[in-house]
């Protein structure tokens, strides 16, 4: 079977992008992005490319490319689905926030819905794809639903996790480390299979597309996002040994990353991972860990959690102790608010706990960040619910120029690595704040040296004094 025809359902940050990349690399198919949410689909046909709702480097480019001609933005979801050969599901899964498995096991009412709708509107046969992140067997529910609320149609299910990450989403996609599939081990299925094989051999190396069974395939993504993240768990547990001992943590993870075994990538300390994926991924497998009575196995995935957990409020309670043991009233300015640089995206970002933690010292934070509106920003400390919206605006403000945010500062904190920070005018930053002029550099990326030797008193993850 060849696909003429793709909804994918879930606009968000996987769907936006995977689409367009598909879109732009297959001119003969038409895709179709569909969403519950109207104005994010506004914001996706918007003429305004530095509207769209995800930013990603060279993003805009290929939706200018594709849009209009085969690739399309639309609400219409029942037109969508009907239209498709081929379903791709991309909605969120978050952590349930209540009933059973609350704050583990991952939500999957969205998925659910999903299926239900695909189910009531197909009238041909069609093959389903999980894009979301889902919990191993979730295959199995979608299938159920399908079969027994459809019209009498043929539905295939398929698993192809997204491995993109934020910031670096577009060269991900164009040149992934592979691509997975995993499908039914039927001659269907097998079918089916090879159906989203030919879609990405388009682009793709036909090595780097791996096939598996669809239980394999569901589960490795779920190990992929815990393998990563306990990398960061592991050399930010270092870091704390090295700002005891006086080792430098930059040259630990240059020496450990040359063993070819180990691999120099993602080994850099921060103050802690965020993100909407690797916590809620973590604690779904701790979650199905526990469902099948394998305790020991959930403990050990859930101490990379911990681990992130207190390297995220180490690094507040440092700059508390530092600053003589209190921060009421202070100014304490943060440079960055996403969760990593490239991105406008501060789902799990450590900014977050980083501010609460400071606000409940009393501290009056300013921040500045590149790509993140003040909007976003303020919904994040709201969604905390610990303050009034019009607390939560006085405590914090938000400026466009980084310096304005660090002027009359007791203190800069560095939370997201962008690039510009490298190259603002110190000196001139330095001159405008109270002295001593503290700066806590939670991504290791400032000149250390140059700093100090400026007057600034330095921290830096993973770096002793
Ligand atoms: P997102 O929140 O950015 O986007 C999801 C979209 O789905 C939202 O716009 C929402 O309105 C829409 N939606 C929800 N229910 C719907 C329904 N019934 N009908 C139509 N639209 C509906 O989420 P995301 O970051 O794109 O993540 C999507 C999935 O991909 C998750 O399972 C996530 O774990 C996984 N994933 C995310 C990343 C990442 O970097 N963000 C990477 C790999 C995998
Ligand atoms: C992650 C996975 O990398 C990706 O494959 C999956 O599809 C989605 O989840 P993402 O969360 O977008 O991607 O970004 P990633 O680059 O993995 O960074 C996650 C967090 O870890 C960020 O906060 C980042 O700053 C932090 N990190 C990463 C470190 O602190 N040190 C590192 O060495 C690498």
């Amino acid at each position: 079977m060849k696909i003429k025809t793709i909804c994918c359902i879930g606009a968000g940050y996987v769907g936006g992008p995977t689409m367009a990349v598909i879109a732009q690399k297959c001119p003969h198919i038409k895709v179709t992005v569909v969403d519950v949410n109207a104005s994010r689909i506004a914001a996706w046909n918007d003429n305004d490319l530095n509207n769209l709702p995800v930013f990603e480097p060279g993003l805009d480019s290929i939706v200018k490319e594709a849009r209009g001609r085969n690739l399309f933005f639309s609400t219409n979801i029942d037109q969508a689905i009907e239209e498709a050969d081929m379903i791709f599901i991309s909605v969120n899964t978050p952590t349930k926030t209540y009933g059973k498995g609350k704050g583990m096991a991952a939500d999957l009412k969205y998925i659910e819905l999903c299926a239900r709708q695909i189910a009531k509107v197909a009238k041909q046969d069609k093959i389903v794809v999980e894009k979301s992140t889902l919990p191993v067997r979730t295959a199995s529910a979608i299938k159920n639903i399908l079969d027994n609320t459809g019209n009498g149609v043929q539905f295939q299910i398929l698993s192809n996790p997204e491995f993109l990450a934020e910031g670096t989403a577009v060269q991900d996609l164009l040149n992934p480390d592979r691509v997975l599939i995993g499908g039914d081990t039927t001659k269907e299925g097998q079918a089916a299979i090879q159906t989203l094989v030919d879609i990405y051999a388009n682009w793709v190396p036909k090595e780097r597309i791996l096939t598996t069974n669809v239980w394999s395939s569901e589960l490795s993504k779920l190990t992929a996002n815990a393998f990563l993240a306990q990398r960061v768990s592991s050399i930010n547990a270092m870091s704390e040994i090295c700002e005891k001992s006086g080792a430098d943590i930059d040259e630990v993870a240059r020496a450990i990353g040359m063993d070819s075994r180990i691999g120099p990538k993602f080994l850099k300390a921060s103050v802690g991972f965020g993100g909407s994926c690797f916590q809620k991924d973590i604690l779904n497998l701790v979650y199905i860990a526990k469902t099948y009575g394998l305790n020991e196995v959930a403990d050990y995935w859930e101490q990379v959690i911990l681990m992130n957990d207190h390297q995220k409020n180490r690094f507040s309670d440092n700059i508390v102790s530092t600053l003589y043991n209190t921060v009421s009233g202070k100014k304490i300015a943060f440079l960055g608010w996403a969760f990593k640089k490239d991105t406008n995206d501060t789902r799990e970002s450590p900014a977050i706990k980083v501010a609460y933690n400071l606000l409940n010292e009393q501290a009056n934070i300013a921040v500045y960040d590149p790509k993140v509106v003040a909007e976003r920003m303020y919904a994040d400390l709201d969604y905390l619910n610990t303050r009034t919206e019009a607390v939560n605006r006085s405590l914090l403000t938000v400026d466009t120029d980084p310096y304005l945010v660090t002027k009359d500062a007791h203190a800069i904190a560095v939370l997201t690595e962008w690039d510009e920070f490298k190259y603002y005018d110190w000196q001139r930053i330095y001159d405008s704040m109270h002295k001593p002029a503290f700066i806590f550099d939670g991504r290791g990326i400032l000149d250390k040296k140059a700093l100090e030797k400026i007057g600034f008193v330095c921290y830096t993850i993973g770096k002793g004094s």
